[in-house]
């Protein structure tokens, strides 16, 4: 791994510390809205403007992007193109529920497909701050402290067994192929639901315990929900990289191509059996 790609994991393990103390007290939101129309939290602001300034004192770094702000900034001359949502669940902000920080590390101008990520990863606020980081085909699982990363686990796979699992979006607005799949999940008595209505928190629990997570396609929003760049890239890195898969129904979230920043993307993530059969019933 690159000095600059380690030195880009270090400040957003630092930030992050900042990110969580930064939450007492802007929980409310700001009277503007992210380019995905969702209404923005002042968190989610400060997140993302603190994100901005520490990647851009990082040499490496060419372009900064996120889910917060239409554009991408320009921020040096690197060969690092760094995509993230500085905020991933903010709307559990109102109920104090878990959100997480994701990050993907591309190394191709953005907006770009996951084939060019280095390395990818998220941040955990959970009870303790956590973090899963990606590169070079492992995942290494952290705690953060102070700023500081100490490994809690290495070549994190995902385990064998799936438990867990979590699907995202109106039950009505679900598809047939797809409410089809659901129902034959759920009739296993082995898989056991869980929804927090955080993607971090969700996905935590299928690295953790296997399973899937999936934000499908909707009956009126085809592409689902979640940000290729932000959300589904850097997380189909991850479980990929843990030994799962990840599809946008057909294939792999990391050869889709994008055509744009903010393109949404249908993601489910998980163990490879179940990603493989949710694919067979949406063919
Ligand atoms: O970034 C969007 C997000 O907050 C994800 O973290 C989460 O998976 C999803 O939206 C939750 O959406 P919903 O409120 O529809 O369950």
């Amino acid at each position: 791994m690159s000095d600059a790609v380690e030195e880009v994991v270090d400040v957003i393990t630092r930030s992050s510390a900042e990110i969580r103390q930064g939450l007492v007290g802007r929980r409310g939101e700001v009277d503007e809205e992210n380019p995905s129309g969702e209404t923005q939290a002042e968190a989610d602001v400060f997140a993302d403007e603190l994100l901005a300034e520490r990647l851009a004192a990082i040499e490496g770094v060419a372009e900064y992007a996120s889910e917060e702000r239409v554009e991408i900034s320009q921020v040096g001359d690197g060969d690092l193109y760094v995509a993230a949502d500085p905020l991933d669940g903010s709307s559990n902000l109102k109920s104090n529920n878990t959100m997480g920080t994701v990050f993907g590390i591309y190394d191709e101008p953005l907006p770009a497909p996951g084939t060019s990520l280095v390395a990818a990863g998220y941040v955990l606020y959970g009870p303790i701050t956590t973090m899963a980081y990606a590169h070079d085909g492992t995942v290494t699982k952290y705690e953060l402290t102070g700023g500081e990363r100490t490994v809690v686990e290495e070549d994190v796979t995902l385990p064998d067994e799936p438990l867990i699992y979590g699907f995202g979006g109106r039950v009505p607005d679900w598809p047939a192929d797809f409410e089809a799949y659901v129902r034959e999940i759920e009739s296993n008595p082995d898989h056991k639901l869980r929804y927090g209505g955080a993607m971090i928190g969700d996905v935590n629990q299928v690295l953790t315990y296997g399973g899937i997570f999936a934000y499908p396609a909707l009956e009126d929003s085809p592409r689902g929900k979640l940000r290729l760049q932000f959300e589904g890239n850097p997380i189909g890195y991850v479980l990929e990289s843990a030994g799962g898969r990840s599809s946008d129904g057909t294939r792999s979230i990391l050869e889709v191509e994008p055509d744009e920043l903010h393109d949404r993307v249908p993601v489910h993530v998980g163990n490879t059996e179940l990603i493989d059969r949710l694919e067979t019933a949406l063919e």
